[in-house]
């Protein structure tokens, strides 16, 4: 069962609502459809399931329907048609009791701009979901404490809002909703009102409060580095309709139409992408125990000069490099134990290829790719270099940029551990 199920769901606005979504059922067009109903269509025929603990993000230039279709989630706008489902429940089958319920309980909402009332303590305000539902004041004080304390404020809990940064008061939005202890957090351009170094450090917290905490939450924003920092799954809207979902390298590798071809051109793919998104199966690499004449073997085939080495749960090892295999083959050696170097470079399969950079430069081997000590693969420099340089997924460049690279590398499979 999902978290949020959301099928079929119009949003539109004005007296003859539901003459205009008949007419957008039968295919006409927005625009005509506005101007023939006199109503603003504002999200059309939504279809989307988030499971739990997922970061599902919805973007798309001002006026495309994203704040109203976050707000027929917890039906602040109640949809035109269409259904939405939290936890399996349609919500448009509650009772006004179960669904004034089901809204403190389950779903918790967080603005940009902050909502925060100034003649109340940060303990007040981070207390102020918890209050609206009646949870007694000792209580309430308890899980706002522990509320702040999740965000990084804790020391702050009897300051007043106007004492704080613009980033800190965004966090006691962020300590509201999560001392309501809500499983579904909606946040509409959340992060948006905050300068650039602030933005990027909340969204870091979230991500990170996100893994402790598996809250699902769906995140408004226009900003697509935004959108690709946090999202597991993005849907790009446009003119009330949702045009693309998916994930970041689905959204990146083959945008929907030009629309989505328009956000993806300004991003900056070091950032964007990871490691562990272009990291390809590492060829040069042996078994610890194979010993240094097998180490020659393999590196006289695959025409490199140095291998990864690997125990027998494909953890890494270290590193065997030709001259010192050779040096212990001449001194009799039967294992590679004396030789093999520890200082292999590494990145987890989540650093961004910005990252990748320096040690990818610095290194004689392709760079290891590694996740609680296993080897998941590696990254060849040419491979990093390609997975930058190209500006656009499915752009005429970008595939002219693919395959020249293909071309330029006829036997790919040869080449992938060698040194370059
Ligand atoms: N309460 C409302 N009444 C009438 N039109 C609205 C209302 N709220 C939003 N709209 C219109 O619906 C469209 C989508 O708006 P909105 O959901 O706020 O977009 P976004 O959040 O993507 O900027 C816009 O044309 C907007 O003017
Ligand atoms: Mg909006």
């Amino acid at each position: 069962m999902s978290a949020v199920d959301v099928q079929g769901v119009y949003k539109v606005f004005g007296h003859k609502a539901d003459a205009a979504v008949e007419m957008l059922r039968q295919g006409r067009a927005r625009d005509e459809v506005a101007e023939a109903t006199n109503t603003v269509p504002a999200v059309i025929d939504a279809s989307f399931s988030i499971e739990r603990g997922e970061i599902f993000v919805v973007m798309g230039l001002s006026g495309s329907g994203k704040s109203t279709l976050v707000r027929c989630l917890n039906l602040m706008h109640p949809p035109t048609a269409g259904t939405v489902s939290i936890d399996g429940r349609d919500l448009m089958s509650l009772s006004a009791q179960e669904l004034r319920r089901m809204r403190a309980e389950k779903i918790s909402m967080v603005f940009q701009h902050f909502g925060l009332f100034p003649h109340r303590t940060v303990l007040e305000n981070a207390g102020w979901g918890l209050e609206v539902r009646k949870v007694d004041l000792v209580e309430r004080n308890r899980r706002a404490a522990e509320a702040l304390e999740l965000v990084g404020l804790k020391g702050w809990e009897s300051s007043y809002p106007g004492e704080l940064s613009g980033g800190m008061q965004q966090r006691v939005g962020l300590a509201r909703a999560l001392a309501t202890d809500a499983d579904v957090l909606l946040m509409d351009e959340a992060f948006s009102a905050l300068d650039p170094l602030i933005r990027s450090e909340m969204q870091e917290q979230l991500v990170s409060l996100q893994q402790d905490l598996q809250k699902t939450i769906v995140f408004i924003t226009h900003d697509l580095n935004e959108a690709m920092f946090l999202g597991d799954r993005i849907a790009i809207m446009k003119d009330g309709r949702i045009v693309q979902i998916g994930t970041t390298e689905d959204i990146l590798q083959a945008p929907a139409d030009d629309y989505v071809r328009s956000f993806v051109q300004d991003v900056d793919r070091s950032r964007v992408l990871t490691a562990g998104s272009v990291m390809e199966e590492p060829l040069a690499k042996i078994l610890v125990r194979e010993g240094p004449k097998a180490a020659l073997r393999h590196m006289r085939e695959r025409q490199t000069s140095g291998l990864l080495v690997v125990d027998k749960k494909r953890r890494l090892v270290g590193a065997a490099l030709d001259d010192d295999v050779i040096a212990a083959i001449q001194r009799g050696e039967h294992s590679l134990d004396s030789i093999v170097s520890t200082g292999v470079a590494t990145v987890s399969p989540e650093t961004p290829l910005a990252d990748c950079l320096i040690p990818s430069a610095e290194s004689r081997l392709p760079l290891a790719v590694v996740e609680d000590g296993k080897l998941l693969g590696v990254i060849p420099r040419v491979t990093l270099l390609t997975a930058l340089g190209r500006p656009n997924g499915n752009s005429e460049d970008g595939a002219a940029a693919s395959s020249a690279a293909a071309e330029d590398t006829p036997a790919t499979d040869d080449t992938t551990g060698t040194e370059v």
